[in-house]
């Protein structure tokens, strides 16, 4: 619900189409969802620098990093996910506006909260990338030791362990990295932008 009251929108000289112009391609949002250790943050990366190295504007948000920052004053509640993924979208939304294509690697475990993200967006600018990984393969990745702690106690709410999470149901893009190399699921991804002619 907002807060804010007598306030006016002010438009700029320079617009959304200029800018996308100037970068010769247009913005969007690469929406990467799944586990903890399905591999968003590592896919991400990798398809960033591809991207980048085809002449693509691009910028990458990331959970971890997020939160030393713009939402360190978040939790892992139901409501601070909620309250995280409404502010990244907020993010997404003006990086796409400034005519980026913007990378996002957030567990985002809830449907709702996703599809909210989407509602903010234009049409087409949203694209969900499903980073489909079995629990157990995730667990046994355990990157950072956080599943021993949850299954230890140590952490409680951990999602996929003691607090949910929802599968899209109809994602632009599922990549499997328990099944593809890294490469197939970069490439995948990739292409999908190059087909999507957000190049001029
Ligand atoms: S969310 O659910 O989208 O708001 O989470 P996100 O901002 O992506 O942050 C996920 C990273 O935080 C670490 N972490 C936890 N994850 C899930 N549940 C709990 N309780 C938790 N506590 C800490 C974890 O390292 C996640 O990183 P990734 O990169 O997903 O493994």
């Amino acid at each position: 619900m907002s807060k804010s009251a007598n306030i006016v929108w002010h438009d700029s000289k320079v617009t959304k189409e200029d800018r996308q112009k100037q970068h010769g391609h247009e913005g969007a949002v690469l929406w990467f969802t799944g586990l903890s250790g399905s591999g968003k943050s590592t896919v991400s990366v990798e398809v960033e620098k591809a991207l980048h190295q085809e002449g693509l504007h691009t910028y990458r948000l990331d959970g971890d990093n997020v939160r030393h920052g713009l939402n360190s004053n978040l939790g892992f509640s139901p409501a601070d996910r909620t309250e995280n993924i409404r502010r990244i979208g907020e993010v997404s939304k003006l990086m796409s506006d400034a005519g980026l294509i913007t990378l996002t690697a957030f567990i985002s475990p809830y449907k709702e909260d996703r599809g909210q993200v989407r509602n903010v967006l234009e049409e087409g600018e949203f694209i969900e990338v499903f980073v489909k990984c079995g629990l157990d393969t995730c667990e046994e990745r355990d990157p950072k030791g956080l599943y021993k702690k949850a299954r230890s106690g140590e952490i409680t709410g951990f999602t996929g362990i003691d607090a949910p999470y929802e599968e899209p149901v109809d994602p632009e893009i599922t990549i499997e990295t328990d099944k593809e190399t890294l490469e197939a699921s970069v490439e995948k991804i990739v292409s999908y932008i190059k087909a999507r002619k957000v190049h001029e």
